[in-house]
């Protein structure tokens, strides 16, 4: 990893901190032409059953789905602090890797109390992770090597950040969450370009048998973010007749919207280590729907 490159992102990080306090115009309230969410990012965009919906129900679905959406983030950055955090024990003091991450953990709190204080300005009720959701979490984070959980991390972050991106440059989102995204696009750009460069030694080392774990690794988390949005629930609080049929088409066609919304990232990143295989090719298309 280039150091020089690293103390740059460090000073960035301490010279220019993005403060949610200051930065997020909390007092805006939400105007008539606002949404929450770029219609086509909401999970009944493109099914015949959207059209049915009423303008509030649309903006309502947007609203919740949001919710859902920034709380899986704040839930998954918070599993990360807990690695990072473990991991920081590992490196010594004067070590960059150390102060970067130092950096990292820093604003990566930051995000969490930002994306709990938006929650809370939109009156959201997120939906508690599945037990399986739960588990693979908590599990993973525990027991996985360093290099993988990295490998994981920059998986999600890649993504969210396809997602972020999409829902920031929509004409009518509302201010408080163009800003948020604004704010956390910036912020993990830095992080992914450790990340990335962190990785990128992990990489030029592994042979056959690490890359295609590593390719399984960053497929499983990118599969646990896609389900962790769309919610039978929401649609009962929107009030859909039948909340359980909407919820088996929308996990299907999210699927397919997902993959080709948000996949380009990472497996352009994948392919740069050659991730893609006879072993785990299938996989990505089969389990992801990606065009690999
Ligand atoms: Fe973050
Ligand atoms: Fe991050």
């Amino acid at each position: 990893m280039d150091v020089k490159e690293v103390e740059r992102l460090i000073k960035i990080s301490r010279e220019h901190p993005l403060m949610p306090e200051t930065y997020i115009p909390w007092q805006l309230e939400l105007q008539p032409d606002d949404v929450f969410m770029p219609e086509m990012l909401t999970s009944l965009h493109g099914l015949e059953i959207y059209n049915t919906l009423t303008p509030v129900q649309k903006l309502e679905l947007g609203r919740h789905e949001l919710v859902q959406v920034i709380a899986s983030y704040a839930w998954g950055e918070c599993l990360f602090c807990l690695f990072m955090t473990r991991h920081l024990l590992t490196l010594p003091m004067d070590d960059v890797e150390h102060q970067f991450l130092l950096r990292e953990l820093i604003e990566e709190f930051r995000h969490q109390e930002m994306f709990a204080r938006v929650i809370a300005k939109l009156g959201g009720k997120p939906i508690r992770q599945s037990g399986l959701h739960k588990f693979f979490g908590e599990f993973s984070n525990k027991y996985l090597p360093a290099d993988y959980l990295f490998m994981g991390s920059v998986s999600v972050e890649l993504v969210t950040d396809v997602y972020g991106n999409y829902a920031r440059r929509a004409p009518n989102i509302y201010p408080v969450l163009k800003k948020m995204f604004d704010l956390h696009n910036i912020e993990e750009g830095r992080h992914i370009l450790f990340t990335k460069s962190l990785l990128k030694t992990y990489a030029d080392k592994a042979g056959y048998i690490k890359r295609t774990l590593y390719s399984y690794v960053i497929l499983f988390n990118i599969l646990f973010v896609r389900t962790m949005y769309v919610k039978k629930e929401i649609y009962e609080r929107i009030g859909l007749e039948n909340p359980e049929q909407a919820y088996q088409l929308a996990s299907k066609h999210y699927k397919e919207k997902f993959s080709q919304t948000c996949l380009k990232d990472i497996t352009g990143f994948v392919d740069e280590w050659k991730g893609f295989n006879n072993l785990t090719r299938w996989a990505w298309r089969w389990v992801l729907g990606a065009k690999v």
